[in-house]
C-alpha cells in the first residue's frame, strides 16, 4: 500500500516538474490556447521600442516587419477583392513572375451586390479566403464598399452599390467567411473615397446626415456584425484632414462609438503627418514611396513617417509609448487572429470548387435589363448561325483596372463559353471596335470602318446577333487612378451597336461594365444585359443565361441614370463632383442614388433593384402583423409571390420603407428588408420579413444621434425601387 501510494506520489510529481518546465519554457505569447489578450500583453512587453515601431509601417510593398528576435511573423497583405493578386518584387509593382501564383478570379463586387444574395456573399468570402490562406496572406485587402455616388467613378466595379443597406447585408457574409480561413478582411477605403479624380487630397465635405446615412452603415456592419479585423483608411480628406489619419473617422468614430478593436491600415501612399499618424487612429502605414531597397535614398521605408521620425519623436519625449503601445497592441491582434492562430485551415488555390463558386455568383449576378419578344433565351439547338461581336466578347476583363487586377490560372471568354455551348460551327465572331485604336490617329478610323464592315457581314448572314461591349479596365474606363470622362459607351460602340440593329433585328446587347453608360440605341434594341465583370467563368455564365440553362436573377445595385446630368452628385455642378481638385461638396446630401432618382421624380433609365427572368412574379399585397409599433419593436411584413410562368426562377423581393409626414427631409423610400426567393414554375410562396423599427430611423444632425420620429410610416413591396406593389401603413408611438 506504502509502496504504492510513494509511487503514485513520484508520478504526480514528475507530471508538475514537466508541466512546469513546458510552461517556463512557452511564453505567454506563443501558446495559442491563452486568450489573445493575454498573448499580446506578454509580447508587448518583451519588445523593444525599436521593434514596437518597426511593426507600424511598412518592410515591402505588401508586408510589414513582425519581431523575428520573438518568432512574431510578418504581415503579408495581399489585393483582394475580387481575387488574390500575382506576387510582386519586394519594392515593385511589377510582378515577380512566380509561376504558382495564378488565382482564380471571382467576378467583381458589383455582381456580386446584384445577386441580392447573403449566401453566395458567404460562399465568395469562403472561396477568397481560401485562395488568400493557401497563398499564406494574413490579410486580404478587400472588400470594398464605397457608395456608388457617380456613374464617373472609375473604381465603382470594385463596390457594392449605391445602397447603404444592401451594401450592408453584402459585406457581413464576405467577411466573415473570408476571416474564418484565418485570414483578415480589410475593409476599405474608409471613408468618402467615391470618386478617382484627385483621389490623393481632395477634400470632401459632407453633412453629418449623409455620413452616417450613406456613406458609413456598411463599414458599420462590417465592423460590427462581421467583427472585421482590419480597415484601410482611404486617400481622400474628410474635413481637412486625410482619411488614413483622421480623428473624426478613426479615433471617435470607429474605435470609440463602434468599438473597433482591429488595425487601421494605410492605403497605399496615404498618410502624409508623422503626428497625425501617430495621434489619429492609424496603426500602420503601408505604400509611401520609397526609392527601393536603399537605405540611403530620398525615402526608404525606414523615413515612413511612422519610421525613425516617429522613432525619434519618442526617444526626445515629443510622444508618448502609449499610442505606439495601442498600435502594436492592434497589430499583434491581427498576427494572433490570423497568423499565429491555433487550427487555422490551410486553404485552397484554384480548386473545381472555387470555378463552380465563381460561376454561380457570375450567374446570380449578371441582369436581364429588356427582353422584348422573348429574344432570350436562345436555347442550343435554335439557331444555326449566331454572330458574336465585339471587342469584350475576347478580351481579357480581369486585367487592367489598378490593384484589383489579376494573374489568372484561366479565364473563360464569352466567345469561348458560347462556342463551348452552341458547338463552335454555330458561332461566327467579329469584332465591330477595337478598344486598342488611338482615335486621335487617322488610320485609326480607317481600321474602325473596315472592323464595322466586316461585322456588318457577320451579322447580315447570321440567325441572331449578340453583341458583347461595354466598358473594360482602361485607363479612364473601370480603373482606378482616375474617373471616366463621359457616361458614353467608348470605342465607336454606339454606332456599332446601331449599324448592328438595322442589319439584324434579332441582336442581343451583353455589357461588360461596373457602370451605368449612356445607351441612345436602347428603344430598338430588343434584349440587354448586364453582365458586369464576371471572372475567370464569365464565357460560362454568360452562355448559361444566354442558352436559358440558368434564369437571370440579378437585380441592379445603382440606378443607371438616362443622362449624366440626371446624378445627383453631377446635377450640382463641379463643386458637388468632381471638385476643384482641392475640394468638393456633397451637395445632394442623403439623396443618392434612388433616393436621388425618386425623390425628385426623374425617371432613371433603369431604377436601382430592377431585373428581369425568363419567367414572371406576381406579388400579393403586402401586410403587417400589427398596425402600432414602439421604437424597440419588429414589424412583420409578409406577402405572396407567384411564379407565373412555365420556367422556374427567382426573384429579389424588397421591402421599402418611408415617412410621409417628417420634421426633416426623408428621401421618398429607402429600402429595409429584400429577399431572394426560388420559385418553381407555378409556385406560391409567402415571403416574411422582419423590420426594426430602430432603421427607421434618420441620423439627427443636432442631436447627434439615431431619431425615429414617432407617426405613420408607410411599408412597401417592390419589384425595384420604381416598381412598388403594394403599400401597408403603420403607426409609431
Ligand atoms: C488601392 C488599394 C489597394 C492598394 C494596394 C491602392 O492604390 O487604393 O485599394 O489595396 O493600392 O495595392
Amino acid at each position: 500500500m506504502m509502496m504504492k501510494t510513494k509511487i503514485v506520489s513520484i508520478v504526480v510529481i514528475c507530471h508538475l516538474m514537466f508541466v512546469n518546465l513546458v510552461n517556463a519554457r512557452t511564453p505567454v505569447y506563443l501558446d495559442a490556447n491563452q486568450p489573445i489578450e493575454k498573448r499580446i500583453e506578454n509580447a508587448l512587453s518583451l519588445m523593444t521600442l525599436e521593434e514596437k515601431v518597426a511593426m507600424c509601417h511598412a518592410q515591402s510593398k505588401f508586408s510589414s516587419p513582425g519581431v523575428p528576435r520573438l518568432g512574431i511573423p510578418e504581415i503579408w497583405m495581399t489585393d483582394g477583392p475580387h481575387g488574390i493578386r500575382e506576387e510582386v518584387f519586394w519594392d515593385q509593382w511589377d510582378g515577380a513572375k512566380w509561376t504558382n501564383d495564378s488565382c482564380t478570379a471571382f467576378p467583381a463586387l458589383t455582381c456580386l451586390a446584384a445577386s441580392f444574395n447573403p449566401e453566395i456573399s458567404s460562399l465568395y468570402g469562403k472561396s477568397i479566403g481560401e485562395e488568400a490562406r493557401y497563398r499564406n496572406k494574413g490579410v486580404l485587402l478587400g472588400p470594398g464598399v464605397n457608395i456608388y455616388r457617380t456613374p464617373l467613378n472609375g473604381r465603382n466595379f470594385e463596390y457594392m452599390g449605391e445602397d447603404p443597406y444592401l451594401s450592408s447585408r453584402m459585406v457581413v457574409p464576405y467577411v466573415m467567411a473570408v476571416q474564418q480561413n484565418g485570414v483578415a478582411a480589410c475593409v476599405k477605403h474608409f471613408a468618402l473615397n467615391n470618386q478617382e479624380k484627385d483621389r490623393m487630397g481632395i477634400n470632401v465635405e459632407v453633412s453629418d446626415r449623409a455620413l452616417y446615412e450613406i456613406y458609413l452603415p456598411a463599414f458599420k456592419a462590417a465592423v460590427q456584425e462581421a467583427k472585421a479585423w482590419s480597415i484601410m483608411g482611404a486617400y481622400n480628406q474628410l474635413r481637412g484632414q486625410h482619411c488614413c489619419h483622421n480623428d473624426l473617422l478613426l479615433n471617435k468614430i470607429l474605435k470609440n462609438d463602434w468599438q473597433f478593436d482591429g488595425a487601421v491600415i494605410s492605403d497605399w501612399g496615404g498618410v502624409h503627418n508623422t503626428e497625425q499618424s501617430v495621434y489619429n487612429g492609424l496603426d500602420l502605414e503601408m505604400g509611401t514611396s520609397t526609392d527601393g531597397l536603399t537605405t540611403d535614398g530620398t525615402s526608404p521605408y525606414s523615413e515612413y513617417y511612422l519610421a525613425n521620425p516617429y522613432l525619434q519623436g519618442l526617444k526626445s519625449g515629443k510622444y508618448s509609448e502609449k499610442e505606439l503601445n495601442q498600435k502594436v497592441t492592434r497589430l499583434l491582434r491581427l498576427i494572433f487572429r490570423t497568423t499565429m492562430s491555433a487550427n487555422r485551415p490551410y486553404g485552397k488555390y484554384v480548386s473545381p470548387e472555387h470555378s463552380e463558386a465563381a460561376r454561380k455568383i457570375a450567374e446570380q449576378g449578371i441582369v436581364l435589363l429588356k427582353n422584348d419578344k422573348q429574344t432570350l433565351p436562345i436555347p442550343v439547338g435554335k439557331y444555326q448561325r449566331i454572330a458574336v461581336i465585339g471587342d469584350n466578347a475576347v478580351r481579357s476583363l480581369v486585367v487592367g483596372g489598378g490593384s484589383s487586377s489579376l494573374k489568372v490560372a484561366y479565364e473563360v471568354s464569352p466567345l469561348e463559353g458560347l462556342k463551348a455551348k452552341y458547338g463552335a460551327e454555330t458561332i461566327t465572331f467579329s469584332k465591330g471596335y477595337s478598344a486598342d485604336l488611338d482615335h486621335r490617329k487617322p488610320e485609326s478610323k480607317t481600321i474602325a470602318d473596315s472592323l464595322l464592315t466586316a461585322a456588318v457581314e457577320t451579322a447580315r448572314n447570321a440567325d441572331a446577333v449578340i453583341f458583347i461591349g461595354g466598358l473594360n479596365k482602361n485607363w479612364f474606363q473601370d480603373s482606378e487612378g482616375d474617373d471616366r470622362q463621359t457616361m458614353a459607351l467608348p470605342y465607336n460602340q454606339d454606332k456599332v451597336i446601331s449599324v448592328l440593329i438595322s442589319m439584324n433585328k434579332n441582336l442581343t446587347v451583353i455589357l461588360c461594365s461596373g457602370n451605368a453608360v449612356e445607351m441612345s440605341w436602347l428603344s430598338q434594341v430588343p434584349a440587354l444585359v448586364q453582365a458586369w465583370y464576371l471572372g475567370s467563368e464569365a464565357g460560362n455564365a454568360i452562355a448559361n443565361i444566354v442558352s436559358g440553362e440558368v434564369n437571370p436573377s440579378g437585380k441592379l445595385p445603382f440606378s443607371f441614370p438616362k443622362k449624366l446630368t440626371d446624378n445627383a452628385a453631377y446635377s450640382f455642378g463641379a463643386t458637388s463632383y468632381p471638385g476643384d481638385g482641392k475640394k468638393q461638396e456633397y451637395k445632394e446630401d442623403i439623396l443618392v442614388g434612388y433616393r436621388w432618382f425618386d425623390t425628385k421624380k426623374i425617371a432613371p433609365q433603369f431604377a436601382f433593384g430592377y431585373g428581369l427572368s425568363y419567367t414572371t412574379f406576381e406579388y400579393g399585397k403586402i401586410s403587417a402583423d400589427k398596425k402600432e409599433y414602439t421604437a424597440a419593436d419588429v414589424v412583420k411584413v409578409s406577402f405572396t409571390i407567384k411564379n407565373t410562368g412555365k420556367t422556374d426562377g427567382a426573384e429579389i423581393a424588397q421591402v421599402y420603407v418611408s415617412q410621409p409626414k417628417a420634421s426633416v427631409l426623408r428621401p421618398a423610400k429607402e429600402l429595409k428588408a429584400f429577399k431572394k426567393v426560388n420559385l418553381k414554375a407555378g409556385e406560391t410562396q409567402t415571403v416574411e420579413l422582419e423590420l426594426k423599427v430602430k432603421d427607421f430611423a434618420f441620423y439627427n444632425d443636432k442631436t447627434q444621434t439615431w431619431e425615429v420620429e414617432p407617426g405613420e410610416f408607410i411599408l412597401c413591396n417592390a419589384a425595384s425601387s420604381a416598381n412598388v406593389k403594394s403599400k401597408v401603413s403603420v403607426i409609431v408611438k
